[in-house]
């Protein structure tokens, strides 16, 4: 079984990647949060810097890019395939309404003819690109990246599942990973696990699980639900609980997963070096605290009984406030 990180846009930049790798190892490979491809066909600095090879050490990175627009799409796939990505993943679940009223991320499933032809122009586009020199095995029969995409179920009915899948039936992606919830329903409420099994029986293209994926039970119980899955994708289970992938990881190999438990002792050092890493890209400490308070959100869930803490947390201005805090809890 494969483990990937999902990208979350905010959090899970490289400082975070970084960290999380050097504290945390288990993830099979991150993806990152998803590049703008515009008609300036410029990627910002900020979004270069992300997936710079020399600021990735060790990840296994997939750069993930969003535009409706293919030739922007075939030309953000060129300058990764430089960069020596041989896999791009497509954004088509972004569901915030300043995305989808642009026709991006889930905006695109609104309308499956204009998707189609969106595909249709991209592989076409990807075959007159020439390889990158140097690239090793790659997905696509022309020598650049593969192309896999990231999706959700439909816009606004799960009835279009059917109709994407026949779409997504007929173009050479090398993976797709299904998060199977609407746009409508952003990452809320139970995901239909029942339509992820119909598009799974009829996709051709391997597919990766996405969304509520906390604990080794819930990963248990969707591999014997779905037992031609060879792999998972994992975002906030991972923030809440650091050790995820670690005790999946025990699991397999029959061992208790509770002995690859977060250790109490453990969550100090990774999130003080967070801390350092996020300086080094950002400038000053308010922002870095903004940075850390997003991530709390969801490590909170560890510390059930410290509603206390937690709004001496809300209230820190300093890092010197941050620290108190810290030091009250772990
Ligand atoms: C704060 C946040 C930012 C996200 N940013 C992205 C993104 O940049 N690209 C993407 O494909 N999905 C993004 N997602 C969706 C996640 O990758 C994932 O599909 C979602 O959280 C469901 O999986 P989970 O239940 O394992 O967290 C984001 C989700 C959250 C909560």
């Amino acid at each position: 079984m494969q483990y990937y990180f999902a990208p979350m846009e905010g959090i899970t930049g490289y400082p975070f990647r970084n960290t999380f790798e050097k504290y945390f190892p288990g993830a099979d490979r991150y993806y990152s949060p998803f590049l703008v491809a515009n008609q300036t066909f410029h990627f910002k600095k900020k979004e270069l810097r992300d997936v710079a090879p020399e600021n990735n050490g060790t990840v296994n990175l997939i750069p993930q890019v969003m535009t409706p627009q293919a030739d922007q799409f075939v030309w953000a796939v060129k300058v990764l395939s430089e960069l020596g990505y041989q896999e791009v993943n497509l954004n088509l679940g972004c569901p915030s309404a300043t995305v989808v009223t642009r026709h991006k991320g889930a905006g695109m499933l609104e309308d499956p003819e204009r998707l189609d032809r969106f595909f249709e122009e991209v592989f076409e586009g990807l075959e007159k690109i020439e390889p990158h020199e140097g690239a090793e095995v790659v997905s696509q029969a022309n020598g650049v990246p593969g192309i896999s995409i990231k999706t959700r179920i439909g816009f606004s009915d799960v009835k279009e599942a059917m109709h994407l899948t026949e779409i997504f039936n007929r173009y050479p992606f090398c993976e797709i990973i299904i998060h199977p919830r609407l746009r409508e329903e952003y990452y809320s409420g139970e995901p239909h696990r029942d339509v992820f099994g119909e598009m799974l029986n009829k996709l051709k293209t391997p597919v990766v699980y996405n969304g509520n994926l906390c604990t080794v039970e819930d990963v248990k119980k969707i591999r014997t639900d779905f037992p031609v899955l060879d792999a998972v994708m994992i975002g906030r289970g991972a923030l809440q609980n650091p050790a995820l992938f670690r005790m999946l990881r025990a699991a397999e190999e029959g061992n208790d997963p509770q002995g690859a438990a977060l250790q109490k002792n453990e969550l100090r050092p990774y999130l003080d070096e967070l801390f350092e890493n996020y300086s080094r890209e950002m400038s000053g400490d308010v922002q870095v605290m903004f940075k850390m308070k997003e991530l709390w959100a969801h490590l909170r869930v560890l510390f059930p009984e410290s509603g206390k803490a937690m709004k001496k947390l809300k209230k820190a201005k300093t890092r010197a406030d941050y620290e108190s805090f810290l030091n009250e809890i772990c």
